[in-house]
Protein backbone atom coordinates (compact mmCIF):
# COMPACT_ATOMS: atom_id res chain seq x y z
CA UNK A 1 0.00 0.00 0.00
CA UNK A 2 1.37 3.41 -1.03
CA UNK A 3 1.56 6.57 1.35
CA UNK A 4 -0.96 7.80 -0.89
CA UNK A 5 -3.67 4.41 -0.10
CA UNK A 6 -3.12 4.71 3.31
CA UNK A 7 -6.19 5.72 5.51
CA UNK A 8 -5.42 9.49 7.12
CA UNK A 9 -5.98 7.68 10.80
CA UNK A 10 -3.05 5.12 10.62
CA UNK A 11 -0.67 7.46 9.39
CA UNK A 12 -1.66 10.38 11.18
CA UNK A 13 -1.95 8.95 14.40
CA UNK A 14 -5.50 8.14 16.19
CA UNK A 15 -6.94 10.26 18.48
CA UNK A 16 -7.57 8.14 22.13
CA UNK A 17 -10.98 7.21 22.88
CA UNK A 18 -10.28 8.11 26.46
CA UNK A 19 -9.00 11.91 25.46
CA UNK A 20 -10.39 13.55 22.65
CA UNK A 21 -7.14 15.22 20.95
CA UNK A 22 -7.00 18.82 18.92
CA UNK A 23 -8.14 18.85 15.26
CA UNK A 24 -5.46 20.09 13.25
CA UNK A 25 -6.55 20.81 10.07
CA UNK A 26 -3.30 21.55 7.65
CA UNK A 27 -4.01 23.74 4.15
CA UNK A 28 -1.41 22.89 1.62
CA UNK A 29 -1.64 23.61 -2.13
CA UNK A 30 2.10 24.19 -3.89
CA UNK A 31 5.37 22.61 -4.41
CA UNK A 32 7.13 24.39 -1.33
CA UNK A 33 4.05 23.62 1.15
CA UNK A 34 4.57 19.99 1.25
CA UNK A 35 8.19 19.42 2.32
CA UNK A 36 7.34 21.93 5.39
CA UNK A 37 3.75 19.98 6.04
CA UNK A 38 5.34 16.58 6.05
CA UNK A 39 7.24 16.91 8.98
CA UNK A 40 4.93 18.65 11.40
CA UNK A 41 1.91 16.59 10.18
CA UNK A 42 4.48 13.39 11.32
CA UNK A 43 5.36 15.11 14.62
CA UNK A 44 1.61 15.82 15.74
CA UNK A 45 0.85 11.82 14.56
CA UNK A 46 3.39 10.54 16.65
CA UNK A 47 1.26 12.81 19.70
CA UNK A 48 -1.62 10.91 18.75
CA UNK A 49 -3.63 14.50 17.30
CA UNK A 50 -6.51 13.86 15.03
CA UNK A 51 -5.34 15.71 12.02
CA UNK A 52 -6.61 16.58 8.51
CA UNK A 53 -5.21 17.69 5.24
CA UNK A 54 -6.44 19.99 2.81
CA UNK A 55 -4.56 20.19 -0.70
CA UNK A 56 -6.15 23.27 -2.44
CA UNK A 57 -5.01 21.96 -5.81
CA UNK A 58 -2.72 24.53 -6.79
CA UNK A 59 -0.04 23.13 -7.84
CA UNK A 60 -1.77 19.54 -9.95
CA UNK A 61 0.90 18.34 -12.17
CA UNK A 62 1.95 15.27 -11.01
CA UNK A 63 5.52 16.21 -10.56
CA UNK A 64 5.16 19.32 -9.09
CA UNK A 65 2.40 17.73 -6.42
CA UNK A 66 1.72 13.84 -6.10
CA UNK A 67 5.31 12.92 -6.53
CA UNK A 68 5.97 14.60 -3.42
CA UNK A 69 2.85 13.09 -1.62
CA UNK A 70 4.64 10.26 -2.62
CA UNK A 71 8.41 10.64 -1.45
CA UNK A 72 7.34 12.82 1.84
CA UNK A 73 5.21 10.35 2.90
CA UNK A 74 2.50 12.48 2.97
CA UNK A 75 -0.97 10.89 4.01
CA UNK A 76 -3.72 10.94 1.24
CA UNK A 77 -5.15 14.51 1.57
CA UNK A 78 -8.87 14.26 2.52
CA UNK A 79 -9.87 17.02 0.31
CA UNK A 80 -8.97 18.39 -2.61
CA UNK A 81 -10.19 21.94 -3.44
CA UNK A 82 -9.23 21.08 -7.06
CA UNK A 83 -8.69 25.12 -8.24
CA UNK A 84 -5.71 24.95 -10.66
CA UNK A 85 -4.29 27.66 -12.30
CA UNK A 86 -5.85 31.15 -12.77
CA UNK A 87 -5.04 34.96 -11.80
CA UNK A 88 -4.17 35.66 -8.19
CA UNK A 89 -7.38 36.98 -7.67
CA UNK A 90 -9.01 34.19 -9.38
CA UNK A 91 -6.66 31.39 -7.67
CA UNK A 92 -6.91 33.09 -4.49
CA UNK A 93 -11.14 33.55 -4.14
CA UNK A 94 -11.57 30.24 -5.33
CA UNK A 95 -9.73 28.43 -2.39
CA UNK A 96 -11.53 31.12 -0.43
CA UNK A 97 -14.95 30.04 -1.93
CA UNK A 98 -14.34 26.03 -1.47
CA UNK A 99 -12.44 25.89 2.11
CA UNK A 100 -15.22 27.87 4.00
CA UNK A 101 -17.70 24.83 3.43
CA UNK A 102 -14.90 22.49 4.92
CA UNK A 103 -13.53 24.60 7.55
CA UNK A 104 -17.59 24.84 8.59
CA UNK A 105 -18.16 21.10 8.14
CA UNK A 106 -15.01 20.13 9.76
CA UNK A 107 -14.91 22.49 12.23
CA UNK A 108 -11.05 22.03 13.29
CA UNK A 109 -10.14 23.27 16.50
CA UNK A 110 -6.64 25.13 13.97
CA UNK A 111 -5.63 25.44 10.49
CA UNK A 112 -2.17 25.20 9.99
CA UNK A 113 -0.67 27.12 7.07
CA UNK A 114 2.49 26.90 5.56
CA UNK A 115 4.98 29.12 3.76
CA UNK A 116 3.83 31.88 1.56
CA UNK A 117 1.76 31.12 -1.52
CA UNK A 118 -1.91 31.92 -2.42
CA UNK A 119 -2.70 29.23 -0.93
CA UNK A 120 -1.55 30.20 2.68
CA UNK A 121 -2.97 33.61 2.35
CA UNK A 122 -6.58 32.49 1.06
CA UNK A 123 -6.42 29.97 3.84
CA UNK A 124 -5.63 32.22 5.99
CA UNK A 125 -8.06 34.51 5.89
CA UNK A 126 -11.20 32.10 5.86
CA UNK A 127 -9.85 30.82 9.26
CA UNK A 128 -9.77 34.04 10.79
CA UNK A 129 -13.07 35.09 9.55
CA UNK A 130 -14.85 32.15 10.91
CA UNK A 131 -12.35 32.73 14.35
CA UNK A 132 -10.90 29.71 13.85
CA UNK A 133 -6.95 30.03 15.47
CA UNK A 134 -4.81 30.02 12.87
CA UNK A 135 -0.82 29.07 13.07
CA UNK A 136 1.41 30.12 10.67
CA UNK A 137 4.66 28.31 10.01
CA UNK A 138 7.47 29.67 8.28
CA UNK A 139 6.46 33.32 9.98
CA UNK A 140 8.27 36.81 9.81
CA UNK A 141 10.08 36.21 6.74
CA UNK A 142 10.10 39.46 4.99
CA UNK A 143 11.86 40.54 1.18
CA UNK A 144 10.79 44.11 1.74
CA UNK A 145 9.47 44.13 -1.58
CA UNK A 146 5.39 44.25 -2.40
CA UNK A 147 5.91 43.58 -6.38
CA UNK A 148 6.68 40.12 -5.05
CA UNK A 149 3.30 38.06 -4.62
CA UNK A 150 4.65 36.60 -1.73
CA UNK A 151 5.07 39.40 0.44
CA UNK A 152 1.54 40.20 0.12
CA UNK A 153 0.78 36.94 1.30
CA UNK A 154 3.60 36.63 4.21
CA UNK A 155 2.23 40.05 5.65
CA UNK A 156 -1.26 39.29 5.17
CA UNK A 157 -0.72 35.66 6.80
CA UNK A 158 1.52 37.15 9.61
CA UNK A 159 -1.23 39.68 10.72
CA UNK A 160 -4.03 37.11 10.96
CA UNK A 161 -2.21 34.08 12.79
CA UNK A 162 -2.82 33.15 16.23
CA UNK A 163 0.88 31.19 16.49
CA UNK A 164 3.40 32.33 14.27
CA UNK A 165 6.61 29.88 14.14
CA UNK A 166 9.89 31.61 12.56
CA UNK A 167 13.49 29.91 11.18
CA UNK A 168 15.17 32.93 12.63
CA UNK A 169 15.60 35.90 14.57
CA UNK A 170 15.12 38.38 11.44
CA UNK A 171 11.60 36.93 11.54
CA UNK A 172 11.16 37.55 15.01
CA UNK A 173 12.22 41.46 14.92
CA UNK A 174 10.02 41.89 11.68
CA UNK A 175 6.89 40.19 13.47
CA UNK A 176 7.64 42.38 16.89
CA UNK A 177 8.06 45.90 14.36
CA UNK A 178 4.52 44.72 12.68
CA UNK A 179 3.18 45.12 15.95
CA UNK A 180 2.50 40.75 16.44
CA UNK A 181 2.46 40.47 20.12
CA UNK A 182 5.36 38.52 21.23
CA UNK A 183 3.52 35.77 23.35
CA UNK A 184 2.48 34.55 19.81
CA UNK A 185 5.45 34.02 18.11
CA UNK A 186 7.76 31.14 19.13
CA UNK A 187 11.40 30.53 17.09
CA UNK A 188 11.44 26.77 16.06
CA UNK A 189 13.66 27.05 13.59
CA UNK A 190 13.43 25.61 10.08
CA UNK A 191 11.24 22.78 9.35
CA UNK A 192 11.64 22.42 5.83
CA UNK A 193 15.33 21.18 6.63
CA UNK A 194 13.73 18.69 8.39
CA UNK A 195 12.35 16.94 5.35
CA UNK A 196 15.69 17.26 4.04
CA UNK A 197 17.93 16.04 6.82
CA UNK A 198 15.04 12.81 6.94
CA UNK A 199 15.49 12.20 3.84
CA UNK A 200 19.26 12.73 2.35
CA UNK A 201 20.10 8.85 2.86
CA UNK A 202 17.48 7.86 0.94
CA UNK A 203 18.10 10.37 -1.83
CA UNK A 204 20.99 8.67 -2.71
CA UNK A 205 19.21 6.34 -4.84
CA UNK A 206 17.29 8.60 -6.82
CA UNK A 207 20.68 10.09 -8.15
CA UNK A 208 19.81 10.33 -12.35
CA UNK A 209 21.82 8.50 -14.45
CA UNK A 210 25.28 9.30 -16.31
CA UNK A 211 26.04 12.77 -13.70
CA UNK A 212 28.92 14.13 -14.49
CA UNK A 213 31.32 14.82 -11.63
CA UNK A 214 30.62 18.79 -11.61
CA UNK A 215 27.72 20.34 -12.71
CA UNK A 216 25.81 23.90 -12.27
CA UNK A 217 22.24 23.12 -11.14
CA UNK A 218 19.91 25.88 -12.18
CA UNK A 219 16.13 26.69 -10.82
CA UNK A 220 13.86 29.56 -12.55
CA UNK A 221 10.27 30.24 -11.63
CA UNK A 222 9.49 34.09 -10.42
CA UNK A 223 7.69 36.08 -12.77
CA UNK A 224 10.61 39.09 -12.43
CA UNK A 225 12.95 36.46 -13.95
CA UNK A 226 11.37 34.76 -16.23
CA UNK A 227 7.88 36.73 -17.37
CA UNK A 228 10.56 39.50 -18.92
CA UNK A 229 11.25 37.92 -21.93
CA UNK A 230 14.24 39.85 -23.46
CA UNK A 231 16.19 38.75 -19.45
CA UNK A 232 14.82 35.06 -19.72
CA UNK A 233 16.53 35.04 -23.33
CA UNK A 234 20.15 36.69 -21.73
CA UNK A 235 19.98 34.32 -18.60
CA UNK A 236 19.48 31.65 -20.93
CA UNK A 237 21.96 32.84 -23.12
CA UNK A 238 24.12 32.94 -20.04
CA UNK A 239 23.92 29.17 -19.17
CA UNK A 240 24.45 28.01 -22.86
CA UNK A 241 27.84 29.85 -22.28
CA UNK A 242 28.29 28.88 -19.12
CA UNK A 243 27.48 24.96 -20.23
CA UNK A 244 30.85 25.34 -22.57
CA UNK A 245 33.00 25.12 -19.01
CA UNK A 246 30.66 23.08 -17.02
CA UNK A 247 27.63 20.72 -17.80
CA UNK A 248 24.43 22.66 -16.23
CA UNK A 249 21.10 21.25 -15.29
CA UNK A 250 18.04 22.91 -15.59
CA UNK A 251 14.75 21.29 -14.30
CA UNK A 252 12.13 23.92 -15.53
CA UNK A 253 9.17 24.65 -13.72
CA UNK A 254 5.74 24.68 -15.61
CA UNK A 255 5.70 28.63 -16.27
CA UNK A 256 9.41 28.66 -17.12
CA UNK A 257 9.35 26.42 -19.70
CA UNK A 258 5.54 27.49 -21.04
CA UNK A 259 7.82 31.10 -21.56
CA UNK A 260 10.55 29.52 -23.53
CA UNK A 261 7.91 27.83 -25.79
CA UNK A 262 6.75 31.52 -26.40
CA UNK A 263 10.23 32.31 -27.09
CA UNK A 264 10.97 29.53 -29.45
CA UNK A 265 14.13 29.11 -26.86
CA UNK A 266 13.77 25.32 -26.62
CA UNK A 267 16.54 24.38 -28.84
CA UNK A 268 19.58 25.41 -27.18
CA UNK A 269 22.53 24.86 -29.72
CA UNK A 270 24.97 23.14 -27.01
CA UNK A 271 24.99 19.68 -25.97
CA UNK A 272 25.19 20.33 -21.96
CA UNK A 273 22.81 22.68 -21.28
CA UNK A 274 19.98 20.13 -19.94
CA UNK A 275 16.39 21.08 -19.76
CA UNK A 276 14.54 18.74 -17.95
CA UNK A 277 11.16 18.40 -16.63
CA UNK A 278 10.45 19.32 -12.78
CA UNK A 279 12.40 16.76 -10.93
CA UNK A 280 10.74 14.64 -7.76
CA UNK A 281 12.33 15.43 -4.18
CA UNK A 282 14.46 13.26 -3.95
CA UNK A 283 15.99 13.66 -7.08
CA UNK A 284 16.32 17.41 -6.85
CA UNK A 285 18.17 16.47 -3.16
CA UNK A 286 20.43 14.33 -4.78
CA UNK A 287 21.55 16.91 -7.72
CA UNK A 288 21.54 19.66 -5.25
CA UNK A 289 24.05 17.88 -2.62
CA UNK A 290 26.55 17.26 -5.66
CA UNK A 291 26.04 20.18 -7.60
CA UNK A 292 28.84 22.39 -7.92
CA UNK A 293 26.71 25.72 -7.61
CA UNK A 294 23.64 26.65 -7.37
CA UNK A 295 21.72 29.27 -9.57
CA UNK A 296 17.98 29.92 -8.77
CA UNK A 297 15.56 32.50 -7.56
CA UNK A 298 13.48 30.21 -5.27
CA UNK A 299 13.33 31.01 -1.56
CA UNK A 300 13.27 27.18 0.23
CA UNK A 301 16.87 26.75 -2.51
CA UNK A 302 18.72 29.46 -0.83
CA UNK A 303 18.18 27.25 2.59
CA UNK A 304 18.73 23.73 1.87
CA UNK A 305 22.12 24.96 -0.06
CA UNK A 306 23.03 26.67 3.02
CA UNK A 307 22.22 23.48 5.04
CA UNK A 308 24.39 21.69 2.09
CA UNK A 309 27.12 24.28 2.57
CA UNK A 310 26.75 24.04 -1.27
CA UNK A 311 27.64 27.73 -3.20
CA UNK A 312 24.17 29.77 -3.84
CA UNK A 313 23.95 32.53 -6.54
CA UNK A 314 20.32 34.32 -6.15
CA UNK A 315 19.20 35.43 -9.23
CA UNK A 316 17.35 38.39 -7.11
CA UNK A 317 17.62 41.26 -5.51
CA UNK A 318 16.60 40.93 -2.24
CA UNK A 319 15.89 37.75 0.07
CA UNK A 320 13.29 37.20 2.73
CA UNK A 321 15.69 34.60 4.02
CA UNK A 322 19.15 36.98 4.74
CA UNK A 323 20.29 34.66 7.23
CA UNK A 324 20.80 32.46 4.38
CA UNK A 325 23.77 35.43 3.01
CA UNK A 326 24.88 36.53 6.54
CA UNK A 327 25.52 32.69 7.45
CA UNK A 328 24.98 30.44 4.57
CA UNK A 329 26.66 29.98 1.54
CA UNK A 330 24.17 31.88 -0.67
CA UNK A 331 25.18 35.44 -2.52
CA UNK A 332 22.63 37.78 -3.83
CA UNK A 333 23.84 38.28 -7.26
CA UNK A 334 20.67 40.75 -8.54
CA UNK A 335 19.56 40.95 -12.38
CA UNK A 336 22.42 42.37 -13.68
CA UNK A 337 24.19 39.10 -15.95
CA UNK A 338 27.68 40.51 -15.31
CA UNK A 339 27.52 40.18 -11.63
CA UNK A 340 26.43 36.02 -12.27
CA UNK A 341 29.11 35.67 -13.88
CA UNK A 342 31.68 37.03 -11.92
CA UNK A 343 30.55 35.03 -8.96
CA UNK A 344 30.33 31.83 -11.46
CA UNK A 345 34.48 32.66 -12.67
CA UNK A 346 35.26 32.71 -8.35
CA UNK A 347 33.81 29.33 -8.15
CA UNK A 348 34.89 27.83 -11.04
CA UNK A 349 38.25 29.19 -9.81
CA UNK A 350 37.92 27.15 -7.02
CA UNK A 351 36.18 29.73 -4.54
CA UNK A 352 33.07 28.79 -3.49
CA UNK A 353 31.27 30.72 -0.62
CA UNK A 354 30.29 27.96 2.23
CA UNK A 355 28.77 29.80 5.27
CA UNK A 356 27.29 28.08 8.32
CA UNK A 357 24.36 26.61 8.77
CA UNK A 358 22.17 28.65 11.27
CA UNK A 359 21.22 28.10 14.64
CA UNK A 360 18.21 25.19 15.08
CA UNK A 361 18.37 24.19 11.52
CA UNK A 362 18.52 20.89 12.92
CA UNK A 363 16.10 18.53 11.60
CA UNK A 364 14.22 18.69 14.83
CA UNK A 365 12.09 21.62 14.07
CA UNK A 366 8.58 19.86 13.56
CA UNK A 367 9.09 17.98 16.89
CA UNK A 368 9.76 21.82 18.88
CA UNK A 369 6.38 22.76 16.71
CA UNK A 370 4.32 19.52 18.14
CA UNK A 371 5.59 20.14 21.52
CA UNK A 372 4.20 23.65 21.38
CA UNK A 373 0.84 23.08 19.54
CA UNK A 374 -0.21 20.04 22.10
C1 LIG B 1 3.99 29.26 -6.73
C2 LIG B 1 4.18 30.23 -5.57
C3 LIG B 1 5.66 30.52 -5.39
C4 LIG B 1 6.46 29.25 -5.26
C5 LIG B 1 6.18 28.37 -6.46
C6 LIG B 1 6.93 27.06 -6.41
C7 LIG B 1 2.37 31.87 -5.28
C8 LIG B 1 2.03 33.30 -5.41
N1 LIG B 1 3.55 31.50 -5.84
O1 LIG B 1 4.42 29.92 -7.90
O2 LIG B 1 5.83 31.29 -4.22
O3 LIG B 1 7.83 29.56 -5.19
O4 LIG B 1 4.77 28.10 -6.48
O5 LIG B 1 6.68 26.32 -7.56
O6 LIG B 1 1.64 31.12 -4.71
N2 LIG B 1 1.55 25.16 -13.52
C9 LIG B 1 1.40 23.93 -14.10
N3 LIG B 1 1.30 22.85 -13.29
C10 LIG B 1 1.35 22.94 -11.94
C11 LIG B 1 1.51 24.20 -11.35
C12 LIG B 1 1.62 25.31 -12.15
O7 LIG B 1 1.36 23.79 -15.31
O8 LIG B 1 1.25 21.90 -11.26
C13 LIG B 1 1.67 26.35 -14.38
C14 LIG B 1 0.35 27.00 -14.65
O9 LIG B 1 0.34 27.42 -15.97
C15 LIG B 1 0.36 28.21 -13.74
C16 LIG B 1 1.84 28.53 -13.66
O10 LIG B 1 2.52 27.30 -13.77
O11 LIG B 1 -0.37 29.28 -14.23
C17 LIG B 1 2.23 29.18 -12.36
O12 LIG B 1 1.71 28.44 -11.27
P1 LIG B 1 1.23 29.17 -9.90
O13 LIG B 1 0.80 28.18 -8.90
O14 LIG B 1 0.32 30.28 -10.23
O15 LIG B 1 2.53 29.88 -9.39
P2 LIG B 1 4.02 29.38 -9.34
O16 LIG B 1 4.79 30.18 -10.32
O17 LIG B 1 4.15 27.90 -9.39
Amino acid sequence: MSALEKPLSSTLGVASKAMPKKHFMHVVGARPNFMKAAPVIRALGEKGSRQTLVHTGQHYDFNMSEVFFEQLGLPRQETNLEVGPGSHAKQTAEIMMRLEPVLLEKKPAAVVVYGDVNSTVAAALVSAKLRIPLVHVEAGLRSFDRSMPEEINRLLTDQVADTLFTPSADADENLLREGVAREKIFRVGNVMIDSLVRLLPESARHLPPHLPDRFALVTLHRPSNVDVPGYLRQLLGTFAELSKKISVIFPVHPRTRQRIGELRLDVMPNGTLHLLDPLPYLSFLALEQRATVVITDSGGIQEETTFLRIPCLTLRENTERPITVTLGSNKLVGRGIGRLVEELELVLAGRPKRGEIPPFWDGHTAERIAAILT
